[in-house]
């Protein structure tokens, strides 16, 4: 869609209620929603895998547990909402929760929104998600973008790329280890490309899509584009370091992850990621003008010294 196409689609701006749920919103992109939400007026209830966690800054924000296994309760948590807005989903499968078991939840999640009338969902989706994909992780975003684009709500998809932020862990954790070791690996010819968003541009855009009524989906991703050697050199450019960038197989990227992830007690990246990534499929393939503006490269210059000061661990912040 294109950014004339968003404008008439705000402009189109329909709230029966400003009362919303956004899944997370102790989490990442979720915090980035729920705060705009919360400058607006809004009042949120969020729905956590962590229902014990309270908002930092006072009571602002409800909290309910998913629920997707009772149904009934996960309804009356959305009942009296305008807008949920999803972020849910799982980085890998762990523990027996597989993308299988996440598409199914947000099934459930999509059908309790129906029972509870709730008028539309933004959904967070990736970039060329496709129900034919072998990946399972972009072949499950597609299931669960049919299982919205097929229910009654009204809805936006908004399909990122990698998302930037200071509390990101893809690109926290790249630049951490080119702080710590003087060789960085680089799957494969390292040429395929990555088309970053802000994490706050996101959020604007969730939130102004929130506002519509139109059906859209569209390519959330920011104004560069960047092979991903170029995307690690500029961050190993930006903190100062020289580490070296050697060209690594994908089996042998896998089993320095697993070697990493054993000290680190994380899983660092799966062999799911590391074809997702060389297979290009981080950039956006729509031809539409990004709707994201916040330029990486100067974000980097502004962030440099936070970035990667410290390892950030998958499982730390949703297993344990
Ligand atoms: N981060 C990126 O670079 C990126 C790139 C492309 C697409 N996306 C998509 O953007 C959305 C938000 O991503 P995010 O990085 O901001 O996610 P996040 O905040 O870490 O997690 C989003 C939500 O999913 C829940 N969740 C995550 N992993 C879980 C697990 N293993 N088990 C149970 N619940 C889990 C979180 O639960 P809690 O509320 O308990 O924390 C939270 O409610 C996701 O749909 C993701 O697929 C992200």
């Amino acid at each position: 869609m294109s950014s004339s196409a968003i404008g008439i689609a705000i402009r189109n701006r329909v709230y029966m209620t400003n009362k919303h749920v956004v899944t997370g919103a102790f989490g990442y992109t979720g915090k980035y929603i729920a705060e705009r939400l919360l400058e607006s007026g809004a009042s949120i209830t969020t729905l956590t895998g962590h229902p014990d966690q309270r908002d930092q800054r006072g009571d602002r924000i409800a909290v309910a547990p998913f629920n997707f296994d009772n149904p009934a309760a996960l309804t009356r948590s959305l009942e009296g909402a305008d807008t949920l807005f999803n972020t849910y989903w799982i980085r890998f499968a762990h523990r027996g929760v597989t993308h299988d078991t996440a598409v199914a939840n947000l099934k459930t999640l999509i059908s309790a929104a129906e029972t509870a009338g709730v008028r539309r969902i933004v959904h967070v989706s990736i970039t060329n998600a496709s129900v034919d994909s072998n990946l399972p992780y972009f072949r499950g975003k597609a299931q669960v973008e049919d299982a919205v684009r097929k229910s009654s709500l009204s809805h936006a998809i908004l399909r990122p790329t990698v998302i930037f932020g200071r509390e990101d862990i893809l690109l926290n954790n790249i630049a951490w280890m080119l702080r710590k070791f003087p060789f960085h690996p680089i799957f494969g010819d390292g040429r395929y490309r990555v088309q970053p968003i802000f994490v706050g541009d996101l959020a604007r855009l969730a939130v102004e899509l929130g506002e519509s009524r139109n059906d859209i989906a569209l390519d959330a991703v920011g104004p560069e584009v960047y092979t991903y050697r170029e995307m690690v050199n500029l961050i190993a450019t930006t903190i100062g370091v020289r580490s070296r960038l050697i060209r690594i197989n994908p089996g042998l990227a896998m089993v320095a992850s697993r070697v990493m992830g054993l000290f680190l007690r994380d899983v660092v990246l799966t062999r799911d990621e590391i074809d997702g990534l060389t297979s290009d499929l981080l950039v956006s393939k729509s031809g539409e003008p990004p709707p994201g503006s916040t330029l990486f490269s100067q974000w980097l210059d502004e962030n440099v010294h936070m970035l990667g000061s410290k390892y950030t661990s998958e499982l730390n912040r949703h297993y344990r």
